[in-house]
């Protein structure tokens, strides 16, 4: 396999060892802007070709696959770069440093023939690893709750690299997630983190020029998981202290795990099926025997040596086994946004005072990008002047929904034919609305509820205070009655009490019966966007009376 690193001047190089140890590898190209060091980095991997453009290396070396080891602006440029031309990608972590390039980067990969692949060592360090195959046995039981610490205090570094004084410690929140929340997401199988809440420790560091750094001292991220766990994220770059690798605590219904906080200190588990004293940790490496994983068993000692405790190796050992078609990587596309979205959606949650924010999920990208877009209607200037009146058909509540209401919501989104829709959603769904907007009717005989809709501020590129009326829904068994425009018509009031003047929708073509709600309330269509005007065409020719 012929490989090409980018940054082989710096984090590039260490991956030395690994490709050293693997034979399927042949270093064939570096790549690398520092020109003077660019001889020594070719001596040191063995590389025939030097570069010093990254495009030039991409289209000459004749490469199956490349290391992207420079700072972090640059991953996903140069990951696309290589995907777009058909090679396989180890990206240095995170996988990028905004949401939008990071869509990008997924389509990217889904569209190659080439594997991206993130780099997230830590995963295969000998307790991570460990661990991980305790987990995997059921040892633990379900797992609920997570801690992850980057303790890594890098002022002088800063200044060496000083890429990183803006992307690491010029931007508040959790800009390094991976290394924590990486080996958690693997403890907690087939979870993600569906929301995040993040506040700081205040300013307490001036950089050598005076400035204090953007990035408070220590800043925590609770992320709650979709199974409704929750994982906290520590992340200090700043403060003085002894250096730490992976700080980590995991709790499951049968099993505990508590890392060790000092190079003196053992980790230790405490695992029903295994320990007879209820009071009493076993240290993790009284495990390894029976539960130590293959990988490392087997691994030869120049693998084990790698940098960061052979997470080098091994995450180069799995890029190998994912190219020749052994296994899928571990950290595929998906996996990569897992552990890199919760930390820049933290960064929009301090900024905002701590509020809990939806991560998306990359998956999602993957349906949207195949669906064609949905349907915008704005409210009209009528509406917007005169809002509807609200009607209650007999029978049935107007009101807002409660907390405490969430799984009840759930049920009726479900009815409605909207899948997915967890008690989860629905609490982050309550924090989303403008005071008051999350409007449900109830029926009166029966205490279920049965219709909603809610007025959310939602601004858009181009649109700083839009308002959006969202997620309406009624149920199938109360259709006819008018619900619909019931809901529909208290979020318009509310909207225009609120002084909004610029409200829009989406929808989609197939939901005749709220379309029709929609134009009668005084919704206009918008013909923006290809295609568009034939659609409407479409909707109005069904909603024509016969
Ligand atoms: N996984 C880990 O344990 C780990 C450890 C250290 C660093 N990293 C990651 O590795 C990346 C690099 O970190 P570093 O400490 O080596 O930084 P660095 O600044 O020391 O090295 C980056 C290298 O990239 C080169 N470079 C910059 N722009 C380039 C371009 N356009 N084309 C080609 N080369 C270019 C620089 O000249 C430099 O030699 C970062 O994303 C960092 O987060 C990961």
């Amino acid at each position: 396999m012929r490989l090409g690193i980018v940054g082989a001047c710096g984090r590039g190089s260490a991956f030395r060892a690994a490709c050293d140890a693997l034979d399927e590898i042949e270093v064939a190209a570096v790549c690398d802007t520092y020109e003077t060091g660019l001889a020594d980095a070719a001596d040191r991997l063995g590389a025939k070709l030097k570069f010093t453009s990254y495009e030039r290396m991409l289209d000459e070396a004749n490469l199956d696959a490349v290391i992207i080891g420079t700072p972090m602006p640059l991953h996903v440029p140069q990951s696309i770069a290589a995907l777009e031309r058909g090679l396989n990608v180890l990206s240095e972590v995170p996988a990028g440093v905004h949401v939008e390039e990071c869509r990008a980067l997924t389509l990217a990969a889904e569209r190659s023939t080439g594997i991206y692949m993130m780099a997230e060592n830590y995963l295969y360090t000998r307790p991570i690893a460990l661990v991980n195959e305790l987990v995997r046995r059921g040892l633990f039981g379900k797992t609920y709750y997570a801690e992850g610490e980057y303790l890594h205090e890098l002022k002088e570094l800063n200044e060496k690299t000083p890429w990183r004084r803006k992307w690491q410690t010029g931007i508040n929140g959790n800009t390094y997630p991976t290394h924590s929340l990486g080996p958690i997401l693997q403890w907690m199988p087939g979870d993600r983190v569906v929301e995040v809440c993040c506040l700081g420790a205040g300013q307490h560091h001036r950089d050598p020029r005076g400035d204090f750094y953007e990035n408070e001292a220590t800043t925590v991220t609770l992320c709650k998981m979709r199974s409704g766990g929750l994982a906290k994220l520590r992340l200090d770059m700043l403060s003085d202290r002894p250096h730490a690798m992976n700080n980590h605590v995991l709790q499951g219904t049968d099993g505990a795990y508590e890392s060790s906080r000092a190079p003196e200190e053992p980790h230790r588990v405490w695992l029903r099926a295994l320990s007879e004293d209820p009071c009493r940790w076993t240290p993790l490496d009284e495990l390894e025997e029976e539960y130590l994983p293959h990988s490392w068993r087997n691994a030869s000692a120049q693998a084990r040596a790698a940098g960061h405790g052979g997470g080098d190796y091994f995450v180069m050992a799995d890029f190998v086994q994912a190219i020749t078609g052994v296994k899928s990587p571990t950290v595929g596309i998906h996996e990569a946004m897992d552990m890199t979205l919760p930390g820049l959606i933290s960064q929009d949650s301090i900024e905002q005072g701590g509020r809990p924010l939806p991560v998306p999920d990359s998956r999602d990208w993957l349906t949207e990008e195949r669906k064609p877009p949905q349907l915008v209607m704005t409210m009209g200037k009528a509406a917007l002047e005169s809002p509807p009146q609200v009607s209650i058909p007999a029978g049935y509540i107007l009101r807002r929904l409660q907390f405490g209401e969430e799984e009840a919501y759930a049920v009726l989104m479900s009815a409605a034919g909207f899948e997915g829709v967890t008690k989860h959603e629905a609490e982050a769904r309550m924090r989303r609305v403008i005071p008051g907007g999350f409007f449900v009717v109830e029926h009166e005989a029966t205490g279920r509820l049965v219709a909603t809709a809610m007025a959310g501020h939602a601004p858009t590129i181009g649109r700083a205070n839009a308002g959006v009326l969202d997620w309406v829904a009624a149920h199938p068994e109360h259709s006819g009655r008018g619900l619909g425009r019931t809901v529909v018509s208290a979020v318009m009031r509310l909207m225009v009490e609120r002084g909004y003047t610029d409200v829009y929708l989406l929808t989609d073509d197939f939901r005749l019966p709220a379309l029709a709600v929609y134009l009668a309330l005084g919704w206009e269509p918008s013909f923006e966007g290809e295609g568009m005007r034939e659609r409407w065409d479409a909707v109005r020719k069904e909603l024509r009376p016969t």
